[in-house]
């Protein structure tokens, strides 16, 4: 089966040669390699060729496909979200509005307990259907590839339902997924008064067993005073790497507590949240090779600062941004939105905002060798835009849908 996308106004990410990049960090950010009036075609789902249409040779194709006034560009990597939940907390989104901080709202057993009640309650299959419409509804919106993680369990049932379920969303659909396994992500209620029998709960006797099912690629904890502590995170760290999941976690949100250090000190692929970053934390991620990761569309829908994007990446570093995509501190997993948010409210450029949810996103869950960019032999997860001037309109014309057509693993959907 061939396809042939031609007529593109610009494709965006194009990457010529053998030599894969692993990441676009600092300066370059402001790039996106592109070529103007191009065709692309692909072969059993990946990307054969591409190139200028005056240099087009003809050949026979199944489909094709004219983008004449479109971009293309590649599908967006989502590395960071919650999208397997139970149901909303829009409650909790008025709480907010009528003073209550989200710290306080979890003190008192709401966010992440209340979520975790819910999904105790609510069988497996309920939650795929639920889970599947999210997924479909992200993808029609830009996205090809995505993390998904536990979280609301906080039991070893619970937590093994939500990653059977993000399992079975793998298994269902086209998409790039990962997991990871975020028990660490509050305190249940039972263990409120023994917080330690807890950690040893998750390292004992559910570690094992989602690393004996293959049921993660990522441990992730919730890295913040009033949840784990640096120490507890240390321990969490240690204990997935013996059974061979990396650390991804959720560091620097509402204090400077010391996680995006112990991140880098435990290898961890990304740092995530990163609202607040001052000198040493930059220091730190110039030490090592873990993605810093940016959530403001959490930052945006909690109304407290934004991430020091300008600050990290005026220190030569890379920056990724994903959605955070859960029903409490972001109820969306728009990133085209999200990119909006990152230009108006961080002061990234748009090309930087791309970098960031392409090849910076998939490096993120480790997918750069086969998605984020536009190479010879990555795999089709595309994006084919609505008329539109450059990549400038994605973020600029806010709050609408740029994508006009869906590629994923080759197939329009
Ligand atoms: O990334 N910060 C911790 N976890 C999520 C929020 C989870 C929730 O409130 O349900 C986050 O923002
Ligand atoms: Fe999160």
């Amino acid at each position: 089966m061939t396809t042939l996308i031609k007529n593109i106004k610009y494709l965006y990410q194009t990457e010529e040669g053998s030599e894969r990049k692993r990441v676009v960090a600092g300066a370059a950010m402001a790039q996106v390699p592109h070529i103007e009036n191009a065709w692309l075609r692909i072969e059993k789902g990946l990307i054969h060729s591409f190139g200028k249409m005056n240099e087009l040779i003809d050949s026979q194709y199944n489909i094709e496909i004219d983008a004449s006034n479109s971009l293309v560009l590649p599908a967006w990597c989502d590395s960071h979200t919650h999208l397997v939940f139970a149901a909303p907390r829009d409650q909790e989104f008025v709480e907010r509005i009528q003073g209550l901080s989200y710290e306080e709202i979890a003190r008192n057993g709401g966010g992440i307990l209340n979520s975790a009640a819910k999904l105790r309650q609510m069988d497996e299959s309920e939650l795929y259907e639920q889970s599947y419409a999210r997924l479909q509804q992200v993808v029609a919106q830009g996205t090809g590839a995505i993390e998904i993680k536990s979280g609301y369990g906080l039991s070893l049932e619970a937590e093994l339902k939500m990653l059977r379920v993000i399992r079975k969303l793998k298994e269902n659909t086209d998409i790039s997924i990962k997991a990871s396994f975020l028990a660490a992500h509050a305190y249940p209620i039972e263990y409120k008064e023994n917080k330690s029998a807890y950690i040893k709960l998750i390292i004992d006797e559910m570690l094992p067993r989602v690393a004996v099912e293959g049921l993660a690629d990522y441990m992730d904890v919730f890295c913040e005073e009033g949840f784990f502590s640096v120490s507890d995170t240390e321990q969490l760290l240690e204990a997935g790497w013996k059974h061979g999941l990396k650390p991804k976690i959720h560091a620097n949100q509402l204090h400077y507590s010391g996680g995006v250090q112990v991140g880098v000190k435990h290898r961890a692929i990304s740092v995530d949240h990163l609202e607040c970053v001052g000198d040493a934390e930059i220091e730190s991620l110039k030490s090592g090779t873990t993605m810093p990761t940016l959530l403001p569309a959490a930052a945006f829908f909690l109304g407290i600062q934004y991430q020091p994007a300008r600050k990290i990446i005026d220190a030569g570093l890379p920056v990724c941004l994903a959605s955070d995509y859960n029903p409490g501190s972001c109820p969306s997993g728009n990133m085209n939105l999200l990119a909006t948010i990152a230009c108006t409210q961080l002061k990234m450029t748009p090309a930087e905002a791309i970098n960031s949810m392409t090849i910076n996103g998939a490096t993120a869950i480790e997918l750069e060798q086969e998605l984020g960019t536009i190479a010879v032999g990555k795999k089709a997860n595309l994006i084919i835009t609505k008329p539109m001037n450059s990549i400038n309109s994605i973020p600029y014309d806010f709050g609408n849908n740029p994508v006009k057509q869906m590629i994923i693993n080759g197939k329009k959907i």
